[in-house]
């Protein structure tokens, strides 16, 4: 049983700051725990506002962040998640180094896939056998894409590598993503979408309207089956 639970707030601000709030009481009293960030612009918000108001109220040494998906650059290029991460909150906390693990999209895709489905496979706990993310945050593209996993890929939803190459259905940039089953092996996975450009795929993919199967975020559902979606208003706008 797929259970989305919907979370709706007035703009992004509210949404970074409603996310916030859940993240520190999710974080409460966990000794270990792995967490795979979303990129792209929506969680930039979170971030600051996580390195501002809880650099100090969340014990960072217990948390290993990984990320979702990277784009194939270096890390101080401005497409990089992960140089985005870096500034908005890396920097302003006190998390270990040997906690981060960045993706090198400076290196060859194919290669930096094996590797990176390494790295996760070394450091993230396995539950049947596979890795199994405490938590993972996603954002949504307006064509229905969520980590790097683009309509026009959707064998990536299926892949039994943990970590694959992709590619931008328009710019052709590569991608390094984290296939759809490690996706659903996770414990707990949050969506992180706002905007009115999301509200079309939003609502078809909400209210599982004709031809939802065609978007990568509709088949998304962790193991527990819950599936939070944080949203503003402007992102929710059409949902019944
Ligand atoms: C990325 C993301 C991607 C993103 C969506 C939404 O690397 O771009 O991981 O999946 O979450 O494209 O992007 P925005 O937040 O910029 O709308």
């Amino acid at each position: 049983m797929d259970t989305k639970t919907t979370h709706i707030y007035k703009d992004n601000p509210a949404v970074a700051a409603a996310f916030a709030e859940w993240l520190v009481d999710w974080l409460k009293g966990r000794q270990r725990t792995t967490i795979a960030l979303s990129g792209g612009s929506t969680p930039k918000l979170l971030f600051q506002l996580l390195a501002e108001n809880y650099a100090n109220q969340i014990d960072w040494s217990g948390i290993h962040l990984f990320w979702g998906d990277e784009r194939c650059v270096a890390p101080n290029h401005a497409d990089s998640n992960y140089g985005m991460t870096k500034a908005l909150l890396l920097d302003h906390i006190d998390i270990p180094a040997n906690n981060v693990h960045r993706i090198r999209g400076e290196e060859a895709p194919a290669a930096e896939a094996q590797r990176y489905g390494q790295e996760i496979q070394s450091v993230v706990s396995a539950v049947d056998g596979r890795p199994a993310f405490d938590l993972i945050l996603l954002g949504m593209g307006g064509d229905g894409h969520t980590a790097s996993i683009f309509p026009h890929e959707m064998h990536l939803l299926e892949e039994k590598e943990i970590c694959g190459v992709a590619t931008h259905p328009e710019s052709g940039q590569n991608r390094i993503t984290i296939n759809g089953p490690i996706i659903n092996h996770a414990y707990l996975i949050s969506f992180l979408v706002t905007g009115s450009s999301k509200a079309e795929k939003v609502k078809i993919i909400l209210e599982k309207q004709a031809g939802y199967e065609a978007f990568p975020a509709a088949h998304v559902h962790p193991k527990d089956g819950i599936t939070h979606w944080f949203m503003d208003e402007a992102a929710a706008a059409l949902l019944s």
